[in-house]
């Protein structure tokens, strides 16, 4: 991409969406020296200020080396992201790495945790098993019977609604200019991208699109297979264990905040753009909670959400080329606040056309847009 010259109106690069994903891709491309803007329309149910925020490599990627080396790699940006992010915007983003607790519930259970904690020693990270004192010790309200659990201290945990709102300002810090529209077309042209709808019209040289699960509403972008998978979650207030990381089971995972908070999450639900709350999904959440961790049972949520991540027919998400000033980072369905900080490393130097840091920043041919264009998929 031609720098533009700085007497042309409009920036360099506009980012459409405004979750973790296109903030951090702008503040990428903001240090790298290009002129940056995005613009958002705060949909309700965007994915990252509905997540649960975990940092998993290895308990999201249990079926796939490939993906957990490179969730590895994101989790391993984080360390240093999170405290920039907190530098930058003056606030904390409540990051957490005391690591995911996995307790031993039945025989079978314990077989898939020598699984994971194979391959998480595989993978050169620690896993380490717990007894039932450091156990109860971590976490006191587990129910008895639970003698052990597996613990995996490289999984991290973020509030993934800081950590948006602290990207936002690292951005203000930066000048970058955040728009609030809805972008319903894009159209190349000479030279150009020009990004509109709603009252809101930007040319700029590229733009990338980081739209979740209403990616493929932007019309003039080629049809990517995107779908919005719901996610139900539940919360509950004045829980003060000493275990502030994710305790996960087959069932469910419960994810500590700051201040007390525990997030119980989550159902998949193929639903359409629907956020409708169900009363039953929410009790099976902390049914499901409470049979773990009885205390629950005397209390009530304090809070009923849904979000909807962006799901695609594989593993991966889409991120890349689309055409030559067109350029998409979406689709990361489960994982998008654990691959935010890498998906913002690779897509950057992409759109300035400059070679990455390091290898590694290469876009994999897994998570390409063109993987799809044999199914149907990519025609305009
Ligand atoms: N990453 C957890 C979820 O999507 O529910």
């Amino acid at each position: 991409m031609a720098r533009r010259d700085a007497s042309t109106p409009g920036p360099d690069v506009l980012v459409v969406g405004g979750g973790l994903i296109g903030l951090l891709s702008a503040r990428e491309l903001a240090l790298a020296g290009a002129r940056v803007e995005v613009v958002d329309d705060r949909q309700e149910g965007a994915a990252s200020p509905n997540a649960a925020g975990m940092i998993a490599p290895i308990a999201e990627s249990i079926a796939d080396q490939a993906f957990a080396r490179i969730s590895i790699r994101s989790r391993n940006l984080w360390r240093d992201l999170a405290p920039a992010l907190e530098r930058e915007s003056g606030m904390s983003i409540d990051y957490d790495d005391s690591g995911s607790l996995l307790p031993v519930l039945d025989p079978d259970g314990r077989k898939v945790l020598d699984r994971i904690k194979a391959q998480a020693l595989g993978l050169g990270e620690t896993a380490r098993d717990l007894d039932r004192a450091e156990l109860r010790e971590l976490v006191p309200d587990l129910r008895p019977g639970i003698e052990e659990a597996l613990l995996l201290p490289g999984e991290h945990r973020v509030d993934n609604r800081l950590a948006t709102t602290a990207a936002a300002a690292a951005l203000r810090h930066r000048n970058v200019v955040v728009h609030r529209a809805t972008v319903e077309r894009v159209a190349e042209a000479p030279g150009q991208v020009v990004a509109s709808g709603d009252g809101f019209e930007r040319a700029a040289d590229a733009v990338v699109v980081c739209g979740g699960a209403w990616t493929p509403r932007v019309q003039g972008l080629p049809a990517l297979p995107i779908v919005p998978v719901k996610g139900q979650m539940i919360a509950f207030d004045g829980i003060d264990w000493p275990f502030t990381g994710a305790i996960r089971t087959p069932a469910f995972y419960a994810v500590r905040r700051a201040g007390g908070r525990l997030l119980i999450g989550a159902s998949v639900e193929h639903a359409g753009f629907d956020l409708g709350l169900s009363d039953e999904v929410g009790a099976d959440l902390a049914a499901g909670a409470a049979a773990l961790l009885p205390a629950l049972r005397d209390r009530k949520p304090v809070e009923h959400w849904a979000g909807l991540r962006p799901g695609t027919p594989d593993p991966w998400p889409i991120v890349g080329r689309l055409s030559q000033r067109l350029h998409v980072a979406t689709g990361h369905f489960r994982n998008g606040i654990l691959l935010a900080p890498l998906t913002a490393r690779m897509i950057a130097p992409l759109v300035l056309d400059e070679q990455p840091d390091d290898p590694w920043l290469a876009i994999p041919e897994v998570m390409l847009p063109d993987r799809f264009s044999g199914a149907g998929h990519l025609s305009p």
